[in-house]
């Protein structure tokens, strides 16, 4: 059976979903109200860094193609959102993509199609905030439309697990819903994994990022007290990590980034607030201790420096690689932005290295990476290194460099080089 699926976003999650499903054969309507981005999608020019552009032009060859008329959802079997949900200006869920894609489909869509909610959000959102709006006055669930929820699990830049081979979670609003979804998937993933309903599926996918926040801030708050009591955590990481059962090593770091670790858990946190009225503490706790872990480095380049009998103000500080992880363009909710704050609030002459992210803004000062990192590390006072890209060849950097922090743990410790 050839089937349509539309999807609404096509952004890091939504154009690898698309470029998937085009490639088994379903015919697939990437649609995004960004019209620069749909132009550039239908020239054949990819600005995910999951889909290459010879991934794209196969999509598109077998019969993708991008679309910000809304009326072209119409013609789909399955809908697919895969919109924003940032977090509002006081800090609780900004919904307001979801809502706008749900009236969206509110108006077009016709009767018979199953729709499927993506988008990371607290355990309710597909029943209490999407489905009254895709319904209207006009559909009725399980009688001519059917809604579930299915958490993206995207990891970008990861070379093993991709759509294909990571387990989906998958939860209708009605049994029949759950089972339309799963045969959806199941044409193009895997393992498609059936959930009670979509509240269980929205609350899977919390408590992943959850798992994620409060480990790294376990150990992000760990590394201050050890450092002063001359512990090595990273040896203790390594020495636990043997255990074969019961534990899962989490390295500390200059903070978290992305969207899913510093975004995700305050959803379910203000979704508690609100409806129960008291607050989740590992949430609020794991917040302020990876919220401080930027300026636990600052700190530290501080503490460095001074012991080279060196100020703060003036000296020469290159940070090496300031995406949120390691190999990806990827620079939302990157440490090194308040890292860099800091240091610039201090006087520090702040210069950095970065292969994936030619320009950069940071506390008001645009920068232009550097071109020659061994050259720059020679010129510094310190090298700080948050970032391994695999391309930087860190042994050389370090034997340019006069001292380096290392605030990732890769670089064996000794007199240039400090760990975290
Ligand atoms: N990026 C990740 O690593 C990741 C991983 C897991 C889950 N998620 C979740 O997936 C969802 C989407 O995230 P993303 O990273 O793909 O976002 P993104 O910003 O990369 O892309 C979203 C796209 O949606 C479009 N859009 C916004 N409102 C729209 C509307 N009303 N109609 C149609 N298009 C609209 C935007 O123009 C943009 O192109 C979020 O809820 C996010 O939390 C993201």
């Amino acid at each position: 059976m050839s089937i349509t699926a539309a999807i609404i976003g096509q952004g890091y999650v939504g154009l690898p979903l698309a470029t998937r499903a085009a490639e088994v054969g379903i015919t697939v309507v990437g649609f995004d109200i960004h019209p620069g981005l749909v132009d550039q999608l239908n020239s054949g020019k990819s600005h995910i860094d999951d889909v290459s552009d010879d991934e794209l032009a196969a999509a598109l060859a077998a019969g993708y193609r991008a679309t910000s008329d809304a009326g072209d959802l119409a013609t789909a079997d399955v809908v697919v959102v895969c919109v924003p949900t940032p977090l509002a200006e006081e800090g609780g869920p900004d919904l307001s993509a979801v809502q706008a894609a749900a009236r969206t489909l509110g108006e077009h869509l016709s009767e018979g199609t199953t729709v499927i909610l993506e988008s990371t959000t607290y355990p309710g959102t597909t029943e209490e905030v999407f489905a009254p709006l895709v319904l209207g006055d006009r559909l009725t669930l399980d009688e001519n439309v059917w809604i579930a929820f299915s958490p993206e699990r995207v990891d970008p830049g990861n070379p093993t697990y991709g759509i294909r081979n990571t387990p989906k979670v998958v939860g209708g609003l009605t049994p029949e819903s759950t089972r339309r979804a799963v045969e959806f998937y199941e044409q193009f993933i895997d393992t498609v994994v059936e959930v009670k309903g979509a509240k269980e599926a929205e609350m899977a996918k919390l408590l992943e990022n959850t798992f994620r926040h409060v480990n790294i801030a376990l150990v992000n708050e760990m590394v201050r007290f050890c450092e002063e009591l001359d512990i090595d955590l990273w040896d203790s990481i390594d020495a636990a990590s043997t255990k074969p059962f019961g534990f899962m090593p989490f390295r500390p770091g200059p903070g978290v980034g992305g969207h899913c670790i510093p975004v995700d858990p305050s959803y379910l946190s203000h979704r508690v607030k609100a409806k129960l009225g008291y607050a989740f503490r590992m949430v609020e706790l794991a917040e302020e201790v990876n919220l401080a872990a930027p300026t636990y480095v600052a700190e530290r380049v501080w503490r460095q420096l001074n012991d080279q009998g060196k100020a703060a103000k003036g000296a020469k500080v290159l940070l090496v690689g300031v995406t949120y992880k390691p190999n990806i363009a990827d620079m939302r909710e990157t440490p090194a932005e308040p890292l860099a704050e800091k240091l610039l609030s201090w006087g520090v002459d702040v210069s950095y290295f970065d292969p994936y992210v030619p320009t950069w803004e940071a506390g008001g000062v645009t920068m232009t990476s550097a071109t020659d990192v061994e050259k720059s590390a020679s010129e510094a006072d310190l090298v700080v290194l948050l970032q391994q890209h695999s391309t930087i060849d860190l042994d050389r950097v370090v034997a340019e460099a006069p001292a380096v922090l290392d605030t990732r743990g890769v670089l064996n410790p000794g007199d240039k080089v400090v760990r975290l």
